[in-house]
């Protein structure tokens, strides 16, 4: 038996990232001799330049003929020009629909040694823990009738929700917070758009199985607000797919750095693992990108995908561990505080504080 993962490298900072990923997953398999098989395919720009598709077939048909797909990052300033469904943005969309997963799982917790990294007051960030379900295949994103009118004067996008599309996600929601705190605030824009009274409606049903959770609504630029004014209130947040994409960014500020953040996309055929950051061309290719979104995102593949928890707990203690050590990739640096180090670095480090957490539990269990 064997476990495929798919890599797709893509873009910008893309490559550098999830090759400490893939490092720390390998590391596992070396540890508990779990035959994790790696195949790299191409996606985004630097598949329009070498095919001329953002996604070509051949890396769709392997993802999804893997057990769970990993990527780095896509989008590149050079194909600004072409239409969304050309661009390298394109292919990431065209392989989240054709691998089906339709919940976007995006923690976002603070951590005591780099509240010096978010603008916002420690008193605010103290004790936030949220996760973030973003609906990944509706919405904006997908609707249609979209594009230019024949003039192209005008421009138009479609917002559409099923009811079956929102029930799914719901049920995602309210299932993660019975792990958690046992809260969820669905968010919308009730007050103005048929999709998000549809949406309210639809959660407030679905809320009625899960009795032991607590269900709060509460409008979209709301939302925005609090997240940075009491963001420890929130525990599970769900939402549609452009306003999910929106506050994720926001919430980034909450954990230091857009560079921390992980995502795990389920509920299809094949589990899609994607860091939130993008491509971040202007640092591509100089070693300073922060690998801990990518890591994280590994953690994340460990505890949905190969079903091994106590790993992914370990590999989110070593991330903590190493932060606290006082080690910092550019992007968390303060002057004057901490030790800076390069994408490779903060990858070997991780590794280390990991295999040492995994020692020990071994050594533990063997007792
Ligand atoms: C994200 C990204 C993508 C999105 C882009 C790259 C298409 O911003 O994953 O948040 O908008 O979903
Ligand atoms: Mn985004």
């Amino acid at each position: 038996m064997y476990f495929k993962i798919t890599v797709l490298p893509g873009d910008g900072i893309g490559p550098e990232v999830c090759r400490e990923a893939v490092r720390i997953l390998e590391a596992v398999g070396n540890f508990h001799k779990v035959d994790f098989r790696f195949e790299e395919k191409p996606i985004g720009a630097t598949a329009i330049r070498t095919t001329g598709s953002p996604l070509p077939d051949s890396t769709l048909e392997t993802c999804q003929k893997s057990d769970a797909v990993f990527l780095g990052a896509v989008g590149s300033p050079d194909y600004d020009h072409l239409v969304p469904a050309k661009r390298p943005e394109g292919g990431l969309l065209k392989l989240r629909s054709g691998l089906g997963g339709f919940a976007n799982l995006r923690p976002a917790a603070s951590f005591p040694p780099i509240y010096d990294c978010s603008p916002l007051k420690d008193s605010v960030l103290h004790g936030v823990d949220i996760l973030f379900i973003r609906e990944l295949l509706g919405g904006l994103y997908f609707g249609t009738p979209r594009g230019y009118s024949e003039d192209r004067n005008s421009a138009s996008n479609t917002m559409r929700y099923s009811v079956e599309e929102i029930e799914r996600v719901a049920r995602v929601a309210f299932e993660q917070a019975q792990t958690r705190r046992k809260k969820v605030t669905s968010v919308d824009k009730a007050n103005v758009l048929e999709t998000s009274q549809l949406w309210r409606k639809v959660v407030t049903e679905v809320s009625k199985d899960y009795p032991d959770v607590q269900l709060e609504h509460l409008l979209v630029d709301a939302c925005a607000m609090h997240l940075i004014t009491t963001p420890s209130r929130f525990d599970v947040v769900v939402t549609e797919n452009l306003f999910g994409d929106i506050l994720t960014d926001e919430a980034a500020v909450l954990t230091g750095s857009l560079g921390m953040l992980a995502s795990a996309t389920i509920g299809g055929q094949v589990d899609l693992y994607e860091p939130v950051h993008g491509s971040a061309p202007d640092i591509a290719g100089k070693g300073i990108a922060n690998p801990i979104g990518a890591i994280s995102t590994a953690a994340m593949l460990l505890r949905h995908s190969a079903r091994m928890e106590n790993e992914a707990d370990d590999l989110d203690a070593a991330i903590r561990q190493v932060l606290d050590e006082g080690y910092r990739t550019a992007d968390l640096a303060r002057e004057g505080r901490g030790k800076i180090v390069g994408t490779k670095e903060m990858g070997s480090l991780i590794e280390k504080a990991f295999v040492a957490r995994l020692d020990r539990r071994f050594a533990y269990h063997a007792v």
